[in-house]
C-alpha cells in the first residue's frame, strides 16, 4: 500500500531537516527521504546532509583544533606561558571531529522523532503527478504526497583528468579525514574550502600551495578585505599562487605532480604528498527524474524557482544549495522555513540582501551587503567608516589587533548598504550588522546604541562613528 503525506521532503541536509521539522511544526503530515551516502557504521540513515557530516561542522571542529594548536605553538609565548613544542594526534583530533558529526547527525533524528516527521530510508526519484499532489520512488515504495520539497544539496565539481579517490587526491569528503599531516599539500582552488582546509594543514605544520586560476584573490569580497586576508594567509604561510592554469595531473599511491601555467606564462611543477580539489559545487538533480515530470532546471543544472522557492511544478518547492543563490547552510534553512510557512497560508519571507557570509580562518573573514567595487559599479553615492581592531582595547589584550571592520552608508540617506569585517571574532560580530539591515537601519542607528566594554564589538560601533567622520578611539 502506497505511503500518503501531506509533505515529502527530499534530501536531509539543512534545507530539507528544517523544511521537514516547520511543515511538521505547522501541522502538515511529513516525511523526509535521504539516500544516505555517508558512512554510518550501523548503516542508519545520517541526516544533516553535506553541512552536518562533510561541510560546516566538521571543518570548523578541524579549525578550531588546529587553532589552538598554533597558540600553544606560537601564540602563547607573547603572553608569557610556556608549554614547550605542541604535539598533533592527527587520529585523535579526527576522531574528535567525527564524535561531533555524530551527537548532531543522531540529534537531528530526536528533533523528527519530537516533531512527528517520519524519515524514510532511501533514494528519491520523481514517478508522475497523481491527482494534484505527486508520486515519488523512495527506495523501492512510492510515496504520494500533496506536496513535495525538493532538497537535494550539492556535491563536489571535479576536474576532468583529476579523478578523486579521497586518499592521495582528495575533494571535501577526504580533506576533513587526512589521517596524518602532509609534509607538503597542494589545493586546487582559492575559495573557502581552499583557504579553511589549507589553514588547518598549515596551522599543523604542512607545506600549503594554493593554486588559484582566477587573477584576482577573493573576488566576492570587498577589495580592501580581499587586500588585508591576500597579505595576512602570505605572512602565515599559505604559498598562494594566483592566476595559474592547471596542466597534467598525475597521482600515485605516495603523491601527486601538477604541472601548471603560472600568470607570467611560465611552466610549473608542484609534486605533494595530498591534493584538495576545491572548485566549488555542483547540484544534485541527477536521479531525480525531472526530465521525465518535467521539472525545470537551469543551466547549471540547478532547479528553476522563483523568489519563493516555486519551481515550475504545481506543488514542488526547491531549497538549498539545489537552487540559485549562495550555498550557505543558512540560506538553506532560510528557505525552507520560507517554503513550509507559505504552504502553510503565512506570509513566509526570505531576505537574499542579508544573507551573510563567513570564512572560518584566522582572523575570521565575515560580510553581509554590498562591497564598495560594486556599489562603484552600480553608480551609488556611499560613504564609508573603516576602524582597525588595532584600535580596540579587548583586541589588544586578546593579542588579536589584525583586520578592521569596514561600514558602507548610502551618502544621501544613510542607509547601511554594507559591513565587511576581517578580524578576530567576525563571525560573531557580523550578525549585529544583518540585523540592523534587516530592519532598514542606517549607520546613525548602530551609532546611538550602547556597545558594552570591552568587546570587538566596539569595533563596529565606532566603524558607525566613522560613516559620520566623528569615531572616539580612533
Ligand atoms: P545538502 O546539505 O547537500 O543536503 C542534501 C541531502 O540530500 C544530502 O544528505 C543528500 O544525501 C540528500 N540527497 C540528495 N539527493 C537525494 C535524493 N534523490 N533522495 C534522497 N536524498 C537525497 N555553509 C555555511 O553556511 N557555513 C559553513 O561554514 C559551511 N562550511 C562548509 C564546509 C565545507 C567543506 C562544505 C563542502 C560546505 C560548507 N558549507 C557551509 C555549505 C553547506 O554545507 C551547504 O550550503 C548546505 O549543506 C546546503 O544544504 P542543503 O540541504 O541544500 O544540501
Ligand atoms: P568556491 O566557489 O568558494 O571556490 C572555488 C575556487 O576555485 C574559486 O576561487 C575558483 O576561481 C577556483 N577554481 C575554479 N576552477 C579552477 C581551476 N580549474 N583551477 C584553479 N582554480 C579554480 O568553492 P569551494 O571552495 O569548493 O567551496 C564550495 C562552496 O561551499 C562555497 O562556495 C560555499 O558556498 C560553500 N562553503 C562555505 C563555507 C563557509 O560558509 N564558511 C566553507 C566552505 C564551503
Amino acid at each position: 500500500m502506497s505511503k500518503e503525506f501531506d509533505v515529502l521532503v527530499i534530501g536531509g541536509g539543512p534545507g530539507g531537516y528544517v523544511a521537514a521539522i516547520r511543515a511538521a511544526q505547522l501541522g502538515f503530515k511529513t516525511a523526509c527521504c535521504e539516500s544516505n551516502p555517508y558512512a554510518d557504521p550501523k548503516g542508519e540513515p545520517r541526516l544533516g546532509g553535506t553541512c552536518l557530516n562533510v561541510g560546516c561542522i566538521p571543518s570548523k571542529a578541524l579549525l578550531h583544533t588546529s587553532h589552538l594548536f598554533e597558540e600553544a605553538g606560537h601564540g602563547f609565548e607573547a603572553q608569557g606561558i610556556t608549554v614547550g613544542t605542541p604535539k598533533i594526534d592527527v587520529a585523535k583530533m579526527i576522531a574528535r571531529k567525527s564524535g561531533i558529526v555524530d551527537q548532531l547527525t543522531g540529534g537531528i533524528k530526536g528533533l523528527f522523532k519530537k516533531n512527528k516527521v517520519t524519515l524514510l530510508n532511501g533514494h528519491g526519484s520523481f514517478v508522475a503527478q497523481a491527482g494534484e499532489g505527486w508520486q515519488v520512488k523512495v527506495g523501492d515504495e512510492v510515496v504520494t504526497a500533496k506536496q513535495v520539497i525538493v532538497a537535494t544539496g550539492s556535491k563536489a565539481r571535479h576536474l576532468p583528468g583529476i579523478p578523486v579517490d579521497n586518499k592521495i587526491v582528495c575533494d571535501n569528503v577526504g580533506a576533513l579525514d587526512i589521517d596524518a599531516v602532509p609534509k607538503k599539500l597542494a589545493i586546487i582552488g582559492a575559495g573557502v574550502i581552499g583557504l579553511e582546509m589549507g589553514s588547518v594543514w598549515r596551522r599543523l605544520g604542512a607545506d600549503v600551495t594554493i593554486l588559484e586560476a582566477m587573477p584576482d584573490f577573493l573576488a566576492a569580497a570587498d577589495l580592501d578585505v580581499a587586500k588585508e586576508a591576500l597579505k595576512v594567509f602570505t605572512k602565515q604561510g599559505l604559498k598562494l599562487q594566483l592566476g595559474v592554469k592547471i596542466g597534467e595531473v598525475k597521482a600515485a599511491k605516495k603523491g601527486v605532480s601538477i604541472a601548471y601555467t603560472d600568470k607570467d606564462g611560465a611552466e610549473q611543477k608542484l609534486d605533494a604528498d595530498r591534493l584538495i580539489v576545491s572548485v566549488g559545487r555542483v547540484p544534485n538533480t541527477d536521479g531525480l527524474n525531472a526530465e521525465a515530470v518535467g521539472l525545470k532546471l537551469n543551466d547549471r543544472g540547478m532547479i528553476e524557482v522563483d523568489g519563493h522557492c516555486r519551481t515550475n511544478l504545481p506543488g514542488v518547492w526547491a531549497v538549498g544549495d539545489v537552487v540559485r543563490g549562495p550555498m550557505l547552510a543558512h540560506k538553506a534553512m532560510e528557505e525552507a522555513v520560507m517554503v513550509a510557512e507559505l504552504m502553510a497560508g503565512q506570509a513566509g519571507h526570505c531576505n537574499f540582501d542579508t544573507v551573510p557570509w563567513v570564512i572560518y580562518t584566522s582572523p575570521e573573514i565575515a560580510w553581509v551587503g554590498k562591497t564598495e567595487q560594486q556599489l562603484k559599479g552600480e553608480g551609488v553615492a556611499y560613504k564609508v567608516g573603516k576602524i582597525p581592531f588595532l584600535a580596540n582595547g579587548r583586541a589588544l589584550g586578546m593579542g588579536e589587533t589584525t583586520g578592521f571592520v569596514k561600514m558602507i552608508a548610502d551618502a544621501a540617506t544613510d542607509r547601511i548598504l554594507g559591513v565587511h569585517i576581517i578580524g578576530a571574532g567576525a563571525s560573531e560580530l557580523i550578525s549585529e550588522a544583518v540585523v540592523a539591515m534587516e530592519f532598514a537601519g542606517c549607520s546613525e542607528d548602530l551609532a546611538r546604541i550602547c556597545h558594552a566594554h570591552p568587546t570587538l564589538s566596539e569595533v563596529v560601533h565606532e566603524a558607525a562613528l566613522a560613516c559620520d567622520k566623528r569615531p572616539l578611539h580612533f
